[in-house]
């Protein structure tokens, strides 16, 4: 299939560039390289050995989004561009609505003019509030979000269900993420956060290559067995295989699904802290802190409705989730620079 790619420069979208064009797929990317960098497109062409289009262009700009789509015939769109940091979405909520709804709204427009109706849309685990059960399956109720990133997630997918409902020829897949970290093998890309990262696994990566002095625990008295929260962390190319097989599905029309992207296992922060050290042979020094605002105790998924119907597990544990983090902060110290 011939796909667009929004987003494509991003951490997910550049490790599924690799996967796609793996996989004999065709891609263009759209990125206005607002959390980017162009050398991540770089570095995937040469990873791949292949030519990527990519335009510099804003998912809100129609006019230059009916160019693209004029130029290429595009089968499906993979719609991972948009903004993500959720303590900036609190504090900046009209930026997060205009970028993510209105970026999708204007996107889905323009492919409709183009008679684009097959979508996988980059959703995320923060739908499900507090889960009501863990570990989380797809039937589970979407919850109530405690930001406007996590708000922004819950409507988009209900935007593209209602797409489907009136029209049943489009077919939508919503990927459901939980926590991905990791890095490809080659260390030539990965997680590039500007500042201080939101994220733990970018900022223990930070911590171990000197640019921070410790990593701040955020609470140690939830109710779990060592009182850190618990993720279901994901490497994030098997999160970009998941996108493969979404295609998949997309292929034999359908129409909408939704699928939890995770391995199904709970880590503690202190688990993670302990199996980058062990695996890496470096020392993360740490404090406990206050609770973060928002966070949760608990929250990992039930993937197997992915593995059911898409054929999908992820194949990566732990420890090269921490090898391939390291391997990438390590080679790239300021990240794309
Ligand atoms: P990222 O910031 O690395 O990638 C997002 C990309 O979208 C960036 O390259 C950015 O420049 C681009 N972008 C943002 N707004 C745009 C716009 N208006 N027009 C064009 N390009 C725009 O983030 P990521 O971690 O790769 O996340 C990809 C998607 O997955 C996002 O939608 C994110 O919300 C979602 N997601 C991420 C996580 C996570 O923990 N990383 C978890 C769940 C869901
Ligand atoms: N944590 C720390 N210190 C840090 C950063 C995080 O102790 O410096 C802890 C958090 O309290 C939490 C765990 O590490 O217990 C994971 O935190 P992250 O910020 O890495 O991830 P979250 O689960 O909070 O959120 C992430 C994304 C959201 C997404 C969610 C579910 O940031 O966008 O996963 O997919 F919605």
């Amino acid at each position: 299939m011939n796909i667009l790619v929004t987003g494509g420069a991003g951490y997910i979208g550049s490790h599924t560039l690799i996967e796609l064009i793996a996989s004999g797929h065709s891609v263009v990317v759209v990125d206005n390289l607002c959390n980017s960098s162009k050398i991540a497109i770089n570095r995937v062409e040469k990873i791949t050995g292949t030519s990527i289009p990519f335009y510099e262009t804003d998912i809100r700009d129609k006019e230059a989004l009916n160019i693209i789509l004029d130029k290429h015939q595009i089968n499906c769109c993979i719609h991972f561009a948009g903004l993500k940091a959720v303590g900036e979405s609190v504090s900046h909520p009209h930026e997060y609505y205009d970028n993510n709804i209105t970026g999708t709204l204007t996107l889905i427009g323009a492919l409709r003019e183009h008679g684009i109706k097959n979508i996988i849309f980059s959703s995320s685990a923060t739908v499900y509030g507090e889960p009501q059960v863990i570990p989380v399956t797809e039937d589970c109720p979407k919850g109530i979000c405690t930001n406007p990133y996590g708000w922004t997630k819950w409507m988009i997918e209900q935007m593209l269900i209602d797409l489907h409902t009136a029209d049943p020829t489009y077919n939508v897949v919503l990927l459901r993420y939980f926590n991905p970290i990791g890095a490809h093998e080659s260390g030539l890309i990965g997680e590039n956060p500007n500042g201080i990262p939101n994220n733990l696994m970018p900022y223990i990566t930070q911590v171990a290559v000197g640019k921070r002095d410790k990593l701040h625990i955020f609470g140690n008295d939830y109710d779990t067995p060592d009182g850190t929260g618990v993720r279901d962390y994901i490497h994030v190319v098997d999160l970009a295989k998941g996108h493969v097989k979404a295609l998949n599905a997309i292929q034999s029309n359908c129409g909408v699904e939704v699928y939890n992207l995770g391995t199904g296992k709970g880590y503690s922060v202190l688990d993670i802290v302990k199996a980058f050290e062990r695996v890496n042979d470096v020392k993360i020094p740490y404090v406990i802190d206050d609770r973060r605002p928002g966070d949760i105790a608990t929250c990992y998924s039930d993937p197997s409705k992915a593995w059911t119907a898409l054929g999908w597990k992820a194949e990566y544990g732990i420890e090269e989730m921490c090898r391939d983090s390291w391997n990438w902060q390590r080679q790239n110290p300021d990240g794309y620079g």
